[in-house]
This record gives structure tokens, C-alpha cells and sequence, in this order.
């Protein structure tokens, strides 16, 4: 049996690879998808390899993080060093939906990550598990340019299924699903169709615009979230059957910048949490505030270095996809 949800206490993880990182060929679904909040062309990063400094030192974390991992006795397993990605293998958070006897690698909403699978699918080999590989056609009608500086027009039309793994957070059978410029509805529709009955998929909708869920809240345990104010502003945004959830509101991030010219993300990476168990997360080094609030709640907190976690559009949640927890 794989992991059910994000809390419970880990025991097998993959953390991704910053090698071979970088701005894809632009197309219409980069324009839609990663750059909607910026008006001007001229503002989109030039396509080719992240700086090798970015590489390098986002490498040097990663093996610190997993130094830290094998010592909480968890299994780390890593992306297929041959795959050369067209984007990255740093998050495969964005890939891979993993939920009990069941593995999606999803219809992913970038051109440029529809082969991302590659880097992932042997991991699984040894798990008796169903796997399902989704494919799509991402034709131009797929994507909306009225989206590009405009919030409330999203980037994916419904014509085909697609999303991104990240846009998901699970609570054991209760599936939480961010409709956003990274997943349509049509997509949650076919999550619903993948897990069957005993499994209900929740949808958020006008909540975040943009790229996946786990900047906006983090589940922490059963009945405990952790939210950010600036994207939940009453709990009547959230579904029903976390409403009456304890939520614990995000203190402001402390901004760690990024590499001039290079953003992927929001300081709000701060709450991009990785939950070893329901009293040990891991956190982005200068989150000190956070760890404040989460201390009052009988959650330790890992400090650890990823410096460049915002150039990248990726903290301890996104770089990690977690495969084997203690079953609840
Ligand atoms: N797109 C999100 C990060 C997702 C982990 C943000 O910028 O907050």
C-alpha cells in the first residue's frame, strides 16, 4: 500500500534533481501556463539550462536534505539519471500522484513536461501496484492566451483532460483538487473516474489562479491545516469537509529571493512543507516565523537550506513525492 496522505509517517520518498534544469522552447502552453501573470513577452525568461550555479547549489542541498531524510530511516529514491529532461526532473511533485494501490502520472499541462513520466515510471517497478500513464494532445485550443494578465480567465479550456500532480493534496479518502492554470475541471472529473467510489475528489475553485495547491495550504494531520491569508481569506473557500479543520494561518514569508531574471514561484513557498510524521516537517531555513506557529502546535521543525527553491518554483514539498507511508 503507497501513501494516502501527506502526514502520516514517511518511509520511502523520491527527491528530485536539479541536473539538467531549464526554460523550455516557448509554446503557447509556457506563455498560459508558467508566465499568465506577465502582460509583456518580453518578460518571459530566454529558453536553455539554468545557470549552472542554480544547478549546482540546488544540488548540494538536495544531498544535504537527503543526508537528512536516511537519517529519519526513510528510503530515498531519485529521478532516472539518463532521462534528459525538457524541463526538470527537480519536482516530481508535479508528475507523480501516488494514492494507495495507485499510481497517475498525470496529463501534465506543460508541452515541454509530457514526457516527465520517463524519469519516474521504473521507481515503481518493485510496488504491485495499477499504474497509468495519461496521455493527451495539448493542441493550441487547449490553452487560453486571454488568461495571459488576467487572474480570473484561466489558462486551460476543457477540451481534453489535464493536470498537474501539485495541484492535488490527499487526506486518506478525501482528495482535494485546485482548479487553476495547472489543472482543469475536466481533469479532477477523470481523478474521480481513476479512484473509484471510495474516493472523493473535492474541488477548490477561485482560490489561487496559478500553479498548484501547495502553496496555499499544507495538511499537517488529520483535521490540522496550515493556510495562507493571503489566498484564503474565510474558511467558506475551502470544501465543505474542511471547513471545520483546525487551521493554523500562515505567518508572512520571509522572502530568500531568487536569481535576477529567474522567478518560478511566491515567497509562499514558505508553507511548501515537507511532513516527515505529524510532529517532524521540514522547512526552508529562514522560515523562522512559521516555525514559531508550528512549534505551539507540537510540530518540530527540520531546518535546511534550499537556496534556490524560488528560481526553481519548488520547496520541500514539490521536490519530494511521497511513496510509502505507515498507513493510517
Ligand atoms: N505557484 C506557487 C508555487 C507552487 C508550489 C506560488 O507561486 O506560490
Amino acid at each position: 500500500m503507497l501513501s494516502r496522505n501527506e502526514y502520516s509517517q514517511l518511509k520511502t520518498v523520491i527527491v528530485g534533481d536539479a541536473t539538467g534544469a531549464k526554460i523550455p522552447v516557448h509554446d503557447i502552453s509556457l506563455r498560459c501556463v508558467n508566465y499568465a501573470d506577465k502582460p509583456n513577452d518580453d518578460q518571459l525568461p530566454t529558453s536553455g539550462l539554468y545557470p549552472q550555479q542554480v544547478i549546482e547549489e540546488s544540488n548540494e542541498d538536495i544531498a544535504k536534505f537527503i543526508q537528512f531524510l536516511e537519517g529519519e530511516s526513510v528510503q530515498v529514491l531519485r529521478p532516472d539519471p539518463a532521462h534528459d529532461p525538457k524541463y526538470y526532473t527537480y519536482c516530481p511533485r508535479d508528475t507523480v500522484f501516488v494514492h494507495g494501490d495507485k499510481v497517475l502520472f498525470t496529463p501534465m499541462a506543460l508541452r515541454a513536461r509530457a514526457e516527465e513520466f520517463q524519469a519516474y515510471i521504473d521507481l515503481f517497478k518493485p510496488f504491485d501496484v495499477r499504474k497509468e500513464v495519461v496521455l493527451i494532445d495539448r493542441e493550441d485550443s487547449l490553452y487560453n492566451d486571454k488568461c495571459i494578465g488576467d487572474p480570473n480567465v484561466l489558462a486551460l479550456n476543457e477540451t481534453e483532460n489535464c493536470f498537474d500532480a501539485a495541484n492535488i493534496l490527499r487526506n486518506n479518502d478525501d482528495i482535494y483538487y485546485l482548479v487553476s492554470n495547472s489543472g482543469n475541471k475536466k481533469g479532477a472529473k477523470y481523478l474521480q473516474g481513476f479512484l473509484g467510489n471510495n474516493v472523493k475528489v473535492h474541488t477548490l475553485e477561485n482560490v489561487y489562479s496559478y500553479m498548484h495547491l501547495d502553496s496555499t495550504i499544507a495538511f499537517l494531520r488529520d483535521g490540522l491545516l496550515l493556510a495562507n491569508p493571503s489566498r484564503i481569506k474565510k474558511k467558506e473557500q475551502l470544501p465543505k469537509s474542511l471547513q471545520n479543520w483546525d487551521i493554523i494561518w500562515a505567518p508572512e514569508p520571509v522572502e530568500i529571493g531568487h536569481y535576477p531574471g529567474l522567478c518560478n514561484s511566491s515567497p509562499w513557498l514558505s508553507i511548501n512543507l515537507l511532513s516527515i510524521n505529524e510532529k517532524l516537517v521540514v522547512l526552508e531555513e529562514h522560515q523562522h516565523n512559521l516555525r514559531q506557529e508550528l512549534e505551539k502546535h507540537g510540530i518540530e521543525c527540520a531546518m535546511l537550506p534550499l537556496r534556490h527553491a524560488v528560481t526553481l518554483g519548488g520547496c520541500f514539498h514539490c521536490i519530494t513525492t511521497d511513496v510509502e507511508r505507515q498507513d493510517v
